[in-house]
């Protein structure tokens, strides 16, 4: 059965709770973990939940991923506007993915409506705060439930 799931997190999520409160809200970013778990688990999804500043080891995340999961929900951050290593690694991923905004990019500055990642990712959501994530979560598990 395909139920390995990883949640990749860009550069500044670890600061969740903390920053820009307005934009992204007050849940810490251990505590969207937590959340993330408890939703997997329910699901019966194994997850893995990751985060990193550096655009490097997302690009090695990604790639590690073929081999370890089935899906990918990733939340790039800054860098779905600027990396193409990133999009250009998530292409080479060729089961579902999920691109998450916690808020909505095309409501912010012109920088965040262009996104490197939107065309090579199965679906996408934002502008529902961490409730994205939950819903990412459930979107995965039937995505990946349909596929056996
Ligand atoms: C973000 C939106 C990005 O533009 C920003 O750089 C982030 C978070 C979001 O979740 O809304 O760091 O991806």
């Amino acid at each position: 059965m395909s139920n390995k799931i990883i949640i990749i997190n860009g550069p500044n999520l670890n600061l969740l709770g903390e920053r820009e409160q307005s934009q992204y809200g007050s849940c810490s970013f251990k505590d969207l973990k937590d959340i993330c778990a408890k939703k997997s688990k329910e699901l019966g999804l194994n997850l893995e939940f990751t985060q990193s500043n550096i655009e490097g080891e997302l690009v090695n995340l990604i790639q590690v991923s073929r081999k370890n999961f089935d899906g990918i929900i990733i939340n790039a951050a800054a860098f779905t506007h600027t990396s193409i290593a990133i999009r250009d690694a998530l292409s080479i991923f060729k089961k579902p993915i999920i691109e998450l905004h916690i808020s909505n990019i095309y409501k912010r500055e012109e920088f965040r409506h262009k996104s490197l990642i939107s065309d090579v990712a199965t679906g996408g959501i934002f502008g529902l705060g961490i409730d994205g994530y939950i819903l990412a979560i459930i979107s995965m598990q039937k995505l990946l439930k349909n596929e056996n």
